[in-house]
């Protein structure tokens, strides 16, 4: 095993650890916390934890090759970032040293709408490789206009974000007063003055802004008023009336996130979409729901020969990772690693994270003594 990183850093813990001492309390629980009682969060990891694997050590075993397949282009591992909303607020400039790192690493980074950096910011650090995910605004008009762009700026995968009928409820953010520029109470100026590398990065990048929703926005919105733009601007439910003309609108690849039910699913491939994201938003919506990976094994089995199955939500490290390609997924997508990673280690965290996940997947894949991505299911212990 070759190490090709901070060894100072080994584990995602580690970078957790780091990132906690680095930000404003505001910022690191945004990023670390679920919603409600955290049951979701804590149980996504722990139930992809109590899946095992099982070597055939006396196999003819050549290497393990991560590469994987995905809509016509072969990626060096089976992981991407998937899209985190604010990143700038919790490292400034996070979205393009993630996607700069993704590019390098050649895996999907995919830009949320939400997120302070634009869809044209992204595609050129990229050269047009990053995904984009939608979330649908209430009229078509907008939809229209940002779909356009993701176009224009040469997106090859259009993700449609089902799983946020209305925002979470989160006692931290509620608590900390969460906002975009950070709410300036007492409590969250000494939490800042506390971090003076955060504070200063702040400085010198800006005020972290909604660059992808910033032309649509009026200029100088109070904090109410902000609120009160985002509510109204996504306001209404994604739906198979919504998606249908999607379908026809845009040329690439489709994939919805968000699925937690086979009735879901169902429709996702119905509606002649090209991948699906099991996904429960990182345990940020719905706590008193099913955790990813108790929905993935049924569903790939109906569906993976039909549409890509894809999951996220839970996954940190590497032999997360394996435990889930081997229930049955064909790709994964990791948010609060990466970001922890940021947080940590500032323009080299993305690097770092993905050299972390590439080199424990590889290790895990030798270990079970598989040769490629596809055939870890061989190695799942059926329960
Ligand atoms: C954004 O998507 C969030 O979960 O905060």
């Amino acid at each position: 095993m070759s190490i090709k990183f901070d060894t100072r850093y080994p584990a995602i813990e580690d970078l957790r650890s780091k990132a906690k001492q680095r930000i404003p309390k505001f910022a690191f629980e945004y990023l670390d916390g679920g919603c409600n009682e955290d049951v979701n969060l804590h149980k996504n990891t722990a139930e992809i934890r109590d899946v095992e694997l099982v070597p055939s050590y006396l196999s003819k075993h050549k290497q393990s090759d991560m590469s994987t397949e995905l809509f016509g282009h072969t990626y060096d591992a089976p992981f991407g970032i998937a899209p985190i909303g604010l990143q700038g607020l919790m490292w400034p400039n996070a979205p393009i040293i993630l996607a700069k790192a993704a590019h390098k690493h050649n895996i999907p980074f995919v830009l949320s709408t939400v997120t302070t950096s634009s869809i044209e910011q992204v595609s050129e650090v990229t050269e047009g490789k990053a995904w984009f995910q939608l979330y649908h605004p209430a009229e078509n008009s907008l939809r229209d206009k940002i779909i356009k762009r993701a176009e224009a700026a040469a997106c090859p995968v259009l993700v449609l974000l089902c799983d946020v009928p209305t925002f979470g409820y989160r006692p931290r953010d509620i608590r900390n007063g969460l906002a975009l520029p950070p709410r300036m109470t007492l409590k969250n100026i000494l939490q800042i003055m506390g971090r003076p590398e955060w504070a200063l990065r702040t400085l010198i990048n800006g005020q972290p802004n909604f660059e992808t929703l910033k032309p649509y926005m009026p200029k100088n919105l109070d904090l109410a008023q902000l609120g009160q733009f985002m509510d109204q601007t996504f306001s209404g439910r994604l739906n198979e009336e919504k998606i249908a003309p999607i379908r026809d609108l845009w040329k690439g690849k489709i994939v919805l996130k968000g699925v937690a039910s086979e009735a879901d699913a169902e429709k996702a491939v119905k509606l002649g979409l090209d991948g699906m994201i099991l996904s429960n938003h990182g345990g940020r919506q719905l706590d008193a729901g099913q955790s990813t990976i108790a929905t993935l094994p049924d569903i790939a089995a109906k569906y993976r020969d039909q549409i890509k199955v894809m999951m996220d939500s839970g996954i940190r490290t590497g032999p997360d990772i394996a435990r889930t390609l081997a229930t049955g997924a064909e790709f994964t997508f990791l948010g609060r690693s990466f970001m922890y990673g940021v947080a940590a280690l500032g323009d080299r965290g993305g690097d770092h994270t993905i050299c972390i996940l590439k080199t424990q997947l590889q290790q895990v894949m030798e270990q079970v003594c598989c040769q490629s991505v596809n055939s870890l299911t061989n190695h799942l212990v059926s329960k």
